[in-house]
């Protein structure tokens, strides 16, 4: 480039405060990649420096950048303090209102680092990204012989999309809330901000609801769980958790402090045979049910057709309104076999009582699946939620206002009708993190099949095959982590990680700024995180292949060849 130009460029970079990335110091790995990043040379020792914040901020921001003080106190064993007053030198947080959602500026020079953002997020995600561009040893819990250093520079970063979800089935296997937190702070480090709780299942309820206490006394366990796919390989192991409310409470508190709104799922009206279980006339036949013990869709939904369920799903939500301030609530509506429903007399009395008939290759039995969605949607609108449903709730008619979550296909294969509503995508081909992560499946822990890599993942763009209208219709992107196969924290985080960094660049970034092999090389010091924090993750992209003891060395490129052309 001629000289010349080269002043006029850095001229134009300048007046935008953050330009391109051209002189990066060669040890920035921060997932998800920031929106603008640009260095100057030099470096800011964190080290015994004072926070000075901003009068204005509220005591929530005020209390995570005193925890962040605290921490880089115990990490550097220099103390650094926090109070509310003007400060030229040291960490400088200010209030920028007019910034964006969840958006955040950091100013980096010798003496100050200066970070500003509009809401809590905002300062939340800024510190994340401070925390990733310490080394690693930031995310352990003592002193740590390093220099606690900053390069110079400005960072500016907003991101793509304003849901960025994760979901985990604690329904099928059950995790302990420890266990949530760590998958939670792991989330916050990728600026993941919407934890999608999969909260009921067929095989076991975990929400304590006191209204209805059988629904974890007897809903909450199962006898024994299938291990594998033919549906006799039975463990003879009992299983079984719940959340008390208390415990709820505990982890949305959590979660928010970390910049995560918890959305509850209590999936219905299938997906219910705990529930059933439980509560035996809540079903079409009676009964009697037991918690399932075997995977994939079960035909005992809940009878739509009695008054009394409408009850038991309003006294539910009463209680999960009370626990989850999320304005979002997610009410399921997936695999909703209609046999029973065909042959329920109250079913049947409802659908000639509402005047259903089969209509636009949809059956009347369908449209009592519409009409229990749009009473569910109305009453959680009526006390000020929005509902979200997966993508069935479209089959036949859906309410105006609702919100659909893709997971059967991306943009090319869903129903077009989706774009009149806000959507979420979810596309199990990208987004189905219960897969396999390499193609040796025989040596990794035993899944639900197909395989799912973590750069298939990063892969994925969201708007491809969505029509230009439908664009601005995408509220979000979220990964799914269904649990049939998976019933330990390791093999969770290992199903988790490292494809959640993946993901969180497919959500926060802007796809121009997606760039798989610097995305890769940052991998590394992900796992240096992971490390730290003592999570197990997938290493097959590193060249080992397996979990825990089976750890192996991956094939080469010529024996994997061969062993996949003999599995054929
Ligand atoms: C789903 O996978 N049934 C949402
Ligand atoms: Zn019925």
């Amino acid at each position: 480039m001629k000289t010349r130009n080269l002043i006029f460029l850095t001229a134009v970079i300048l007046s935008t405060a953050c330009g391109v990335n051209d002189s990066d110091p060669g040890d920035f790995n921060v997932i998800p990649y920031p929106e603008s990043v640009e260095f100057y040379g030099g470096r800011f020792n964190a080290a015994g420096k004072e926070f000075h914040l901003d009068s204005s901020l509220d005591r929530e921001i005020a209390d995570a950048a005193g925890k962040f003080a605290e921490h880089l106190t115990l990490v550097t064993g220099k103390t650094s303090s926090v109070s509310f007053d003007e400060g030229k030198r040291g960490f400088i947080f200010c209030k920028d209102s007019l910034a964006q959602a969840e958006s955040y500026t950091i100013q980096i020079k010798r003496n100050s680092v200066l970070v500003s953002a509009g809401d809590y997020n905002g300062f939340i995600w800024a510190m994340q990204t401070l925390g990733q561009m310490f080394p690693p040893e930031w995310y352990s819990d003592e002193k740590a012989d390093v220099a606690f250093t900053l390069p110079c520079g400005c960072i500016k970063d907003k991101p793509r999309f304003g849901y960025r979800g994760v979901l985990i089935d604690s329904g099928r296997h059950f995790f302990s809330v420890e266990e949530i937190k760590r998958c939670l702070d792991i989330m916050s480090i990728y600026k993941e901000n919407r934890f999608h709780w999969h909260l009921t299942e067929d095989q076991g309820w975990r929400l304590e609801i006191k209204k209805y206490p059988r629904l974890t006394e007897i809903g909450s366990r199962r006898a024994q769980t299938q291990i594998e796919f033919k549906a006799d390989s039975l463990d003879g192991i009992p299983h079984g958790g719940y959340y008390t409310q208390d415990q709820i409470r505990d982890v949305v508190d959590y979660a928010a402090k970390r910049g995560i709104t918890v959305i509850p799922e209590i999936d219905l009206p299938g997906h219910m045979q705990s529930a059933l279980a439980s509560y035996p006339s809540l079903g079409c036949t009676g009964g009697p049910y037991q918690v399932a013990q075997t995977w994939g869709v079960k035909k005992d939904v809940l009878c739509v057709g009695k008054e009394e369920t409408f009850t038991f799903i309003e006294d539910v939500l009463t209680e999960v309104l009370d626990l989850f301030p999320s304005e979002y609530i997610n009410i399921g509506g997936d695999e909703v076999p209609k046999d029973r429903w065909e042959n329920c007399p109250a079913c049947q009395k409802r659908i000639r009582e509402l005047g259903l008939k089969d209509k636009d290759g949809h059956s009347a039995e369908q449209y009592l699946q519409n009409y229990v969605t749009a009473r569910v949607q109305k009453w959680l609108n009526d006390r000020g939620r929005k509902m979200i449903g997966w993508e069935e709730i479209l089959e036949g008619e859906l309410a105006e206002g609702a919100t659909v979550m893709t997971w059967r296909g991306t943009g090319e294969n869903v129903d077009s009708r989706i774009w009149n509503y806000d959507v979420v995508m979810s596309p199990r081909g990208y987004m189905y993190i219960d897969r396999y992560q390499s193609h040796e499946q025989d040596r990794e822990p035993f899944s639900i099949g197909a395989y799912l890599p973590v750069e298939n993942v990063y892969g994925y763009e969201p708007y491809d095959d969505v029509p230009e209208y439908g664009k601005s219709r995408i509220l979000g992107v979220q990964a799914n982590l269904w649990t049939e196969f998976i019933g330990t924290d390791e093999y969770l985080e290992y199903m988790l990680l490292p494809r959640l960094a993946a993901l969180s660049e497919v959500q926060w970034c802007q796809s121009s700024k997606k760039e798989w092999s610097r995305f890769r090389k940052s991998l590394d010091h992900s796992v240096e995180i992971y490390k730290k924090l003592g999570l197990t993750w997938c290493e097959y992209a590193w060249g080992i292949v397996g979990m825990g003891e089976n750890r192996q060395k991956a094939r080469t490129a010529q024996e994997l060849q061969q062993y996949l052309d003999e599995r054929e």
